[in-house]
């Protein structure tokens, strides 16, 4: 085992990484990368975080070793006082089961059948947005996708129709999101319980979804569907129902139930609908781009909406969300705690050290990636594609923690692009300030205001 201490500043941070630190988080990790290599250690406060971007470093930890690192941190442990101990925040045995028993709905071919679900609730969209299109008025696109990606998630894993209260929703999570978000800024000194009119935001907030989840859950036992998880629903919601656990035969307590229901709630919109807004934005800035998704979907579907079968034909469009989710990872960070010492890239990270790899730095990385800052969706290709390491590019993670719900959010994603393309470009309002905000994902600071030009 190496003793060798990973390069990073001794004493105090040097100005430049204190600016950077004022652009954002990201552009911090982004900085500190560039100037202390692959594998760094960097005093913050009481702690010292050790960053990992290196491809071959980031498999180490999430995929080859991955059993050394735990989701107890700052980052799982805040977002756990949301979810719970859901499949997100939990780990060893717990986790494990979790895993095993929600699996099965997030086979490849159930998700094919939530297309029906998707397309619906696309259609629905672009119901709302005639009068945007035919006036010229610019809307938030990143509030529609929100929008949008609550409902999916609500009818295909819960068969809960949230019709009127999405936007509530939706506003609700960005709530408790930004505010532990807050809390991890402030090192968390501000206590939960103290009346301050942030923590009584996110406490009302946090009332709200919890209300939805508990209904979610009253309405389905009042529909007697929770015997044996195969009801008229036997979807997500039915399978945790029906759970039993192997050897004591028990169900899943009300309260796994209300953390594994929130978690999919909270992990399951708000990513995918950040790296949607992101791609109508990037799609506005690239015209070549843009034409040559609107040559592949005016092509494959001939004016009529896609399906999942049509998905394999409609490769840019694929590619044009894969490359959104290069640029703008909605998971920018993601945050481990060593069991044991260990090893990487010649560098010893002791045991319970905080250590961070982040999809946004190694995926803006110029090895890796030529003219990292442009959006080339090309770069999918399968050609270019294989020249890469596999952990050039980790926006659902990899290893045993991989997103559940990568198919998920890409057969979502690809339907919408597709529809949405097919009708439509879009175009930034004028006088738009598009900046990042690197909350618990990263999007964008002001919402997005665009205009609906029918094409
Ligand atoms: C573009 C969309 C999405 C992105 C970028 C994303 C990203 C991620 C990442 C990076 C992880 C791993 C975190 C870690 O290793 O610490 C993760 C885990 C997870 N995601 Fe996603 N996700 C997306 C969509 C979804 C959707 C649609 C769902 C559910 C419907 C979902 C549910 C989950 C769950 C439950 C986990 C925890 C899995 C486990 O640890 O077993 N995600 N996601």
């Amino acid at each position: 085992m190496s003793h060798r201490i990973p390069p990073g500043p001794s004493g105090r941070p040097p100005l430049e990484d204190l600016r950077a630190l004022q652009i954002g988080p990201h552009a911090f990790l982004q900085r500190v990368a560039a100037r202390y290599g692959d594998v760094l250690r960097y005093p913050l406060g009481p702690l010292a975080v050790y960053l990992i971007s290196h491809p071959d470093g980031v498999r180490h930890v999430l995929q080859e070793n991955a059993r050394n690192y735990s989701k107890d941190t700052f980052q799982y442990n805040l977002l756990g006082t949301i979810t719970g101990r859901g499949l997100l925040t939990s780990d060893g045995d717990l986790w494990l089961r979790q895993r095993r028993l929600v699996q099965p709905a997030f086979h490849r071919q159930r998700i094919a059948g939530f297309g029906t679900v998707m397309a619906d609730a696309v259609e629905a969209m672009l119901a709302r947005w005639q009068p945007y299109a035919r006036s010229g008025r610019p809307l938030d696109i990143a509030a529609e996708m929100m929008h949008v990606a609550l409902q999916i998630v609500g009818r295909a894993l819960f068969s809960v129709e949230i019709g009127d209260q999405a936007d509530a929703l939706a506003r609700a999570t960005l709530t408790v999101l930004d505010h532990i978000v807050f809390r991890a800024k402030t090192f968390g000194v501000i206590p939960p319980w103290l009346p301050t009119p942030g923590n009584l935001r996110a406490h009302r907030a946090l009332e709200v979804l919890e209300r939805a989840v508990w209904e979610t859950i009253r309405s389905r036992r009042d529909q007697g569907d929770a015997a044996d998880g195969a009801g008229q629903a036997a979807d997500l919601l039915a399978k945790l129902m029906a759970a039993r656990d192997e050897e004591t035969g028990q169900r899943m307590s009300d309260r796994q139930l209300r953390d594994e229901i929130m978690t999919m709630v909270i992990a399951g919109h708000e990513t995918v609908a950040s790296a949607l807004a992101w791609t109508w934005y990037l799609l506005s800035t690239a015209p070549e781009a843009e034409a040559t998704l609107h040559a592949e979907v005016d092509r494959v579907l001939a004016g009529r909406p896609p399906t999942v079968e049509d998905l394999s034909r409609l490769s840019y469009t694929g590619m044009v969300f894969a490359e959104a989710l290069r640029l703008y990872p909605p998971a920018w960070i993601i945050t481990r705690k060593s069991l044991a010492e260990d090893e990487i890239g010649g560098y010893a990270i002791p045991a319970g050290a905080l250590v961070v790899t982040s999809p946004y730095v190694t995926q803006r990385d110029a090895r890796f990636w030529p003219e990292p800052d442009r959006f080339l969706p090309e770069r999918f290709s399968a050609e270019q594609a294989r020249s890469r390491p596999r952990f050039a590019y980790y926006p659902f993670g990899g290893g045993p923690r991989l997103c559940i719900g990568n198919h998920f959010a890409e057969v979502e994603a690809g339907l919408l692009i597709a529809r949405v393309a097919q009708r439509y470009a879009l175009r930034l309002a004028p006088d738009q300030h598009v900046a990042v905000e690197p909350s618990v994902t990263l999007r964008p600071k002001h919402g997005l205001w665009m205009t609906l030009r029918p094409r």
